[in-house]
Parts: C-alpha cells; sequence; structure tokens
C-alpha cells in the first residue's frame, strides 16, 4: 500500500506537444533568430565550469555595448521584466525611504505597487496617456520631494510613448544614492550575490548579443527607426490615427493605433491569429479597448513585417463599413 502512488501521471503529458509557429508582432514577446533558438539546445555546463563563465564574461561586455555604458557592475537578472522591476525595487528601497514614480501609464502604477510593497513611501506625478515629460517638471518635482530613488519609463509599451531620457539622465547623476541600512528582503535577486554570480541561460544571450554586435548598434537602431518610420505612415495611409500625436514621442518599438469607431478591437486580432498565425496586441491599461499595440523588436523589425502586417489591417478593415466609408 506505501507503495502506491495517490496521483497517476497525467495522460496529457504522454501526449506529444505540438508548438505552433506565429509572428508574434505584440509589444513582446516577439520572435527570436534561429541562430538564438539553436544556441538553446547547447550541451549543459555546470555553472562553474570556464566555458561558461567564458560565456559569462562575453555577455556582459556585450551588454556594456547595448547599454553604452562603462560601468563594472554590469549583470543579468534571470526573470521577465517584472522580475527586473521588482528586484530594482527590492535592492533600493526600505521601509518609509520615498520614491518619485513619473507614471503615464501602466508601468507607473506597477511601479507604485511594486514600491508599496516595500515598504516604501510613493509620491507620484501624472502625465496624460500619450505623453511623455518634460525635464524642467522633473528637476521640479525632484526638488519638491526630494525622493531617494526616481522611477520612469523609457518606452511606456502601454501607451507607445518613447520618453526622452538624455537630460533626465545628467539630473539623476547629479544626485546620490545613500548606503542600505539592511540587507535586501530578498535572497535570489540580492544585487551584491548577483553581482559575484548571475544567469543560467548565457549562450542564447550571448548568441542574441553577438548577432546585435555583427550588425552593430547605430545600425539596429537606424532599422528599428525606418521600419517605424514605414510602419506611422503604412498606418495613416489606411485612414488609421496614431495614439502618440507627437511624433518626437512615438517610440520605434511599440506601435499604438487607435481603434476606429465601429471596430472591434479583438475581433480584428483574433482574425490574424486565426487566419495568419499573427499576432497584434490590443491596449493595456490606460489605452485597454481604445488601441491596438504593433511591437517591432529584434528579429520581427523587417520590412516585410511592416508590409505584411499593414496588408492584413488592410484587408480585415476593407470588410468594414467604417473602412468604406473613408474611400
Ligand atoms: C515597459 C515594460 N516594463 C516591464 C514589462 C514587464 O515585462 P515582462 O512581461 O517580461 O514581465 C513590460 C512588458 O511588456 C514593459 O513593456
Amino acid at each position: 500500500m506505501e507503495n502506491q502512488l495517490q496521483i497517476c501521471g497525467p495522460a496529457c503529458l504522454l501526449r506529444p506537444v505540438r508548438v505552433p509557429s506565429k509572428l508574434l508582432l505584440g509589444p513582446g514577446p516577439s520572435n527570436v533568430s534561429e541562430r538564438v533558438l539553436r544556441s538553446m539546445t547547447s550541451p549543459m555546463l555546470g555553472h562553474l565550469h570556464p566555458e561558461f563563465l567564458k560565456i559569462m564574461d562575453d555577455v556582459k561586455e556585450g551588454l556594456k555595448y547595448l547599454f553604452q555604458t562603462e560601468a563594472q557592475n554590469v549583470f543579468c537578472i534571470s526573470g521577465t521584466g517584472h522580475a527586473g522591476m521588482d528586484s530594482v525595487m527590492m535592492n533600493i528601497l526600505e521601509e518609509r525611504d520615498v520614491i518619485l514614480i513619473a507614471k503615464n501609464g501602466i508601468w507607473g502604477d506597477r511601479a507604485a505597487d511594486m514600491a508599496q510593497r516595500q515598504g516604501a513611501v510613493v509620491r507620484i506625478i501624472e502625465k496624460k496617456p500619450g505623453e511623455a515629460f518634460t525635464p524642467e517638471e522633473i528637476e521640479e518635482s525632484l526638488q519638491k520631494f526630494r525622493p531617494k530613488a526616481f522611477f520612469i519609463v523609457h518606452v511606456e509599451s502601454s501607451t507607445g510613448v518613447l520618453q526622452p531620457l538624455q537630460e533626465i539622465g545628467s539630473i539623476c547623476r547629479k544626485r546620490v544614492i545613500s548606503d542600505r541600512r539592511q540587507p535586501p528582503r530578498t535572497f535570489y535577486f540580492d544585487y551584491s550575490h548577483l553581482a559575484n554570480y548571475w544567469g543560467c541561460d548565457n549562450v542564447a544571450r550571448r548568441e542574441g548579443l553577438a548577432q546585435l554586435v555583427e550588425e552593430g548598434l547605430k545600425e539596429s537602431w537606424s532599422r528599428h527607426k525606418e521600419c517605424a518610420d514605414l510602419l506611422h505612415r503604412g498606418i495613416e495611409s489606411l485612414s488609421l490615427k496614431l495614439f502618440v500625436e507627437n511624433l518626437v514621442w512615438r517610440a520605434p518599438t511599440v506601435t499604438t493605433i487607435v481603434v476606429p469607431q465601429g471596430i472591434n478591437w479583438k475581433e480584428a486580432s483574433e482574425h490574424l491569429m486565426n487566419k495568419y498565425k499573427v499576432e497584434i496586441s490590443g491596449g493595456l491599461g490606460p489605452t485597454a479597448g481604445k488601441v491596438w499595440r504593433i511591437g517591432l523588436l529584434g528579429e520581427n523589425c523587417t520590412k516585410g513585417n511592416v508590409e505584411f502586417v499593414l496588408r492584413l489591417l488592410s484587408d480585415y478593415l476593407s470588410n468594414k463599413d467604417f473602412y468604406k466609408s473613408k474611400l
């Protein structure tokens, strides 16, 4: 009796899994290159093997290039973007520390939630979704609230706003962060441990960075800008409106398109997925139900993909009364 298992092996795991191939043109995740996928089938290495440590060193060099930084403390978090954000809050904030959050979309709310969980005092400055902050507004608020930490989003993917950061970066660099009083309330994400040792999927990350170095950072930026411009012009030529009105604030990586009256955003997204296996997303947070979001990130950022998604949208809309009335 003791050898009898109470839970049987689930039958679903005895059937083969079939993973369909999809073109992921949402704001993320997006497709990765064949080369990166292949590298994920590399043999396992031990986490202290010299080959693995060398890959970590290569990744570090690649990240310094990607972020154009000379900082020595460059390391990776094994986790999603949320894990990265959470780890920042856990490592920087302590009880009653003040954090200033610049909110113009859902990621400001998310940061406030994370900071509150660390016991921090959260102060918020706000802009309408679709707008960015000016350096003057940030400087004034930093003087007013004197926070220990400041949070702002570079690409607010819920609205498609690109926040200019250069001047804001200089303002922040003039301020000094004080040391922690206590160790952070996390073991796995403690930056002092991670700075010593980090990562577990570095072969694929190394391949992605190697591709970036081969293409060149500036060339990669130009490719993203050219494809975004092509997409923006194409969207407007379909009589659709871009959500971010100010040209300067339009993110090249995530484009937000106003869903016209009489069109159901979800039906359109489902149509593209069911018929063509192409993903475009709906809005998020303040833009929920109001926009579509098209992501052109990394491997997916090609003129071919832009033309393809424009053709699918045009085909879909051409059967709708809204669109016929515009012709
Ligand atoms: C600006 C921004 N921050 C954080 C995240 C969270 O990333 P993840 O979904 O990988 O946890 C996202 C995801 O879309 C994002 O766009």
